[in-house]
């Protein structure tokens, strides 16, 4: 085993940050495996394999040797799996990544190497999972290696909070190899590196942050729902319940709920309790009410038609954004694609772009579909649609404009005799 050698499994969102930071401290030799061989020649030609300005610069400033090789790993005294755990279909996890990159770690597995899940995963997965994966190579968890989990939490475009500064958990199969692993995380990260007592809190630490989040966009989402019927507007009754200096969290109505996490993470809480014979059905009722945004937001939009006798059939609609947040070209679980979708499924013909994601754009510009728009759906807050003005919209003859982020200025648009709705506002 090579001393200070560390091979992260899986570079994305979550696993290239984390190469990066670590291969700042110049005592540790990076290796990255992943299986995508065109992220794998990008990474090595210094290159982001996708768009994160922190990425694009830092990548040039250190040492990450990276492979699709599985012998990579080879000798590695840390080796960090950071692999997607998405759900099937049906609701259900995936932890197919997982399991391949555990039988990987197997075949190449020493004595005191030290195994570090940084996926999120549910409480039991270590344990159930990955253990009995590891110690097929005849090795003895515990003992023979450590087994930690030390769940991501970084937040992709943020630009205050990231892979150094955001506090982290970690909890092992023993107390003995937690301390190490923690003490190895404190060599490279600033922030707060917090021990806990076993695998199974740290794998449940994560997972109830995601659905906390998911629970409380629940909430204001089906508040906007009876708001648009009682007419009140929702955001602002947010803002002023805000000044409360205690006991309330301001979260905010949208379109949907989008990314690998917060719709995604849920899932695996729910299933794993269903299988200890517990029904979360607070967490479904969360699941569901923010799965009915996108939806939701094209009725909106048909009702406003209705009122000026038209419908969503042959209208020209143009959607602003595909990414799940602003300032990501990220499309997993985006709620414009289901937008998207459909409108499509009611005939409306419908376009979009997305400065983030040319790509997979109809059109080349935000002019282009202003330009092409009678009726347009804001499914994005990217900074360059939160800059449409009332006059670009009347210049552009644009009749409705759905707000799916509540991020334009509703008076301003409403004074220009344009009709404007947003969600709950
Ligand atoms: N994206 C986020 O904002 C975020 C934040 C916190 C935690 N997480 C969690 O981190 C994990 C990774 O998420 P991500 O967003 O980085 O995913 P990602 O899809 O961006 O990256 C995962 C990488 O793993 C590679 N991969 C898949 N299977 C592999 C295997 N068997 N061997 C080697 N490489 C493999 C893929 O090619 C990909 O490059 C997930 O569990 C996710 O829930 C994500």
């Amino acid at each position: 085993m090579q001393k200070n050698k560390v091979t992260v499994i899986g570079l994305g969102y979550v696993g290239l940050p984390l190469a990066i930071a670590i291969a700042k401290n110049k005592k540790y030799k990076v290796y990255g495996l992943d299986t995508d061989r065109k992220k794998v020649e990008l990474i090595n030609q210094k290159k982001a394999p996708f768009k994160e300005e922190s990425i694009r610069e830092n990548i040039k400033k250190v040492k990450i040797k990276c492979s699709d090789n599985q012998e990579t790993i080879e000798d590695s005294e840390y080796i960090i799996v950071c692999v997607p755990t998405p759900v099937k279909d049906n609701k259900t996890p995936n932890l197919n990544p997982i399991k391949s990159a555990s039988r990987t770690v197997a075949k190449y597995l020493e004595k005191g190497q030290k195994v570090i899940i940084e996926s999120t995963i549910n409480p039991g997965v270590c344990e159930e999972v990955i253990l009995p994966i590891l110690e097929k190579s005849g090795l003895k968890g515990g003992k023979d290696f450590t087994l930690s989990h030390c769940p991501e939490r970084i937040n992709p475009g943020d630009q205050k909070w990231n892979v150094s500064n955001i506090p982290r958990n970690i909890g092992s199969l023993s107390q003995k190899g937690n301390k190490i692993v923690a003490n190895f995380y404190r060599s490279f990260l600033k922030a707060e590196i917090n021990e806990v007592s076993s695998l199974k809190v740290a794998e449940a630490t994560k997972v109830i942050e995601n659905t906390f989040r998911d629970i409380n966009i629940a909430y204001v989402n089906e508040l906007a729902k009876s708001f648009d019927l009682m007419e009140i507007d929702l955001p602002e009754v947010i803002q002023a319940a805000s000044n409360k200096p205690f006991a309330f969290m301001p979260h905010f109505p949208s379109c949907g709920v989008g990314g690998h996490c917060i719709p995604v993470d849920p899932y695996y809480l729910i299933n794993k309790a269903k299988k200890v014979g517990f029904d979360h059905g607070f967490l479904r009722k969360a699941r569901e009410v923010n799965n009915s945004m996108p939806s939701y937001t094209v009725k909106l939009l048909e009702k406003e038609l209705k009122k000026i006798n038209k419908s969503l059939k042959n209208s020209k609609v143009g959607l602003f954004g595909l990414a799940y947040k602003a300032g990501v070209s990220d499309l997993r679980e985006s709620p414009a694609l289901e937008i998207e979708k459909i409108l499509k499924k009611k005939k409306a013909k419908v376009k979009s772009f997305d400065p983030f994601i040319p790509e997979k754009s109809d059109v080349k510009s935000l002019n282009k579909l202003l330009e092409y728009s009678d009726f347009i759906i804001i499914a994005t807050n990217h900074k360059q649609f939160q800059k449409i003005t009332s006059q670009t919209l009347q210049k552009n003859k644009i009749k409705i404009v759905i707000d799916g982020k509540n991020c334009l200025n509703k008076r301003a648009i409403q004074k220009a005799n344009i009709i404007y709705k947003g969600i709950g506002h």
